[in-house]
């Protein structure tokens, strides 16, 4: 509904800087009683309860969270709808996972019902853990696409998904052809890219299940549109690294595969990117692409521990949002990534800081999308994708919360003791489209 005024009452936290540039409590910008006024679908103004109160429209609904954080909704870059059912799946390292679990789970996606439903599924979870925008996988079947953005479309929620591009090394009812998929791809993109809120991402699986040929054909789809995304993982396993070696021996490195044909620039977004080393991270840097940060599947699938601090140096700086990479990753809650993302920065040697955490799952990551005039932030103009955190959601929780005496704190106990049940209620484009019961 347009002309549609509805303001928001709490403490708002987001995000004036990059708080891996400048001091991160300086970048956290914090309103201890905040307001936050939205129209149609818009933030269209932010501040001090008091100050802002006289700008109120007469007549506006003031919906109150006296104990909440307002935040932007979360972004998560990187995460596979179609294997929602496989989560917490037992025992083996990628390759094996992929062949044991996943394969056979994405072959359910050829049935357009089974696709819808578990798609509705999805998109409901991300919405119950208060993540507004993700960068979706779907599966090699056009109908799996069709499927996700029409769930999407129907919230309203913006998105990012793609047909899985898969023409070797796989089975063969996953499979496509170099030919096929460009025109399945091409037909998608053409219907659903910068359709409402929905965009497309040009998605090879991975180089070991694309031949030389799909790869340069993806690179082809996407020289025609700049603003289309492109997605794919990147060095996340050692014997995978090994295999691309094998299969690409000409190339410098796995990331030389994909800038090769022409697939590392603004709106890449490369999952994982654990093996990697300092002329791949230069490229990033130079190209504009994105790292997907994925704890707790780097952690389940003991994949290793991700540079976040080397991919954030200040004198190269590499986009990097958070991914859950459901189904290898094990919960859908950024909050549960960052708490993750917190140890392995611990085993690193160093120190992730509530703001930066929070930053990474908010501004950041759309940021990393190059979303950042629309999505990210509370500030005029932006879209009004929120979420409402509640810091004292458990009795632990609700006891953990007194003794916090700073913003930083308060987030830092949200991140690492935070779930689903920290979202109070989710909002997208300034509709309630989730509440806690
Ligand atoms: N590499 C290629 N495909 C996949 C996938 O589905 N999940 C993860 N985590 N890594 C992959
Ligand atoms: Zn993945």
């Amino acid at each position: 509904r347009m002309h549609d005024t509805l303001a928001l009452r709490g403490r708002v936290v987001t995000f004036r800087d990059n708080p891996f540039v400048t001091d991160p409590v300086a970048a956290l910008h914090h309103e201890e009683d905040g307001l936050v006024i939205i129209r149609d679908g818009r933030i269209e103004r932010m501040g001090a309860y008091a100050d802002t109160l006289p700008h109120l429209p007469a007549g506006t609904q003031v919906v109150h969270y006296p104990d909440c954080l307002i935040s932007a909704g979360f972004v998560d870059t990187h995460v596979h709808y179609p294997q929602l059912p496989m989560i917490a799946a037992y025992g083996e390292q990628l390759l094996e996972w992929l062949e044991r679990y996943t394969f056979p789970t994405e072959s359910r996606f050829c049935d357009p019902a089974h696709a819808h439903d578990i798609a509705r599924r999805f998109l409901t979870e991300l919405l119950r853990c208060g993540t507004t925008t993700a960068a979706v996988f779907c599966t090699v079947h056009p109908q799996s696409v069709e499927a996700f953005f029409t769930e999407s479309e129907r919230l309203n929620t913006l998105m990012i998904a793609g047909k899985v591009l898969m023409d070797r090394n796989a089975p063969p009812d996953l499979r496509d052809t170099a030919q096929g998929g460009y025109d399945d791809s091409l037909a998608l993109m053409e219907h659903w890219h910068g359709r409402g809120r929905q965009m497309y991402a040009v998605t090879p699986r991975f180089a070991p299940t694309s031949s030389e040929e799909q790869l340069e054909l993806a690179g082809a789809l996407l020289a025609r549109d700049d603003s289309v995304f492109m997605q794919t993982h990147l060095a996340e396993n050692v014997d995978e690294v090994a295999w691309v070696r094998q299969l690409f021996p000409a190339r410098r490195s796995y990331l030389d595969v994909y800038a090769h044909a022409g697939l590392v620039r603004p709106r890449a977004i490369l999952g994982h990117a654990i093996h990697v080393d300092e002329p791949d991270l230069a490229t990033c840097h130079d190209s504009g692409c994105a790292l997907a940060h994925c704890p707790t599947s780097n952690l389940f699938l003991g994949s290793g521990s991700f540079r976040l601090f080397d991919a954030m140096d200040p004198r190269r700086p590499v986009r990097v949002g958070l991914g859950t990479d459901i189904g290898a990753g094990t919960s859908l809650s950024q909050l549960q990534s960052l708490n993750e993302a917190y140890k392995i920065a611990q085993g690193t040697g160093h120190r992730l800081h509530p703001a930066q955490a929070f930053w990474l799952a908010t501004a950041g990551g759309a940021r990393a999308l190059h979303l950042d005039h629309r999505i990210g932030t509370i500030a005029p103009g932006m879209e009004a994708d929120l979420c409402i955190l509640d810091p004292a959601a458990t009795p632990l929780q609700a006891l953990r919360a007194q003794s916090c005496d700073s913003i930083s704190d308060l987030l830092f106990s949200l991140m690492m003791l935070g779930d689903d049940r920290s979202i109070r209620a989710t909002y997208v484009a300034g509709r309630k489209v989730h509440e806690r019961a």
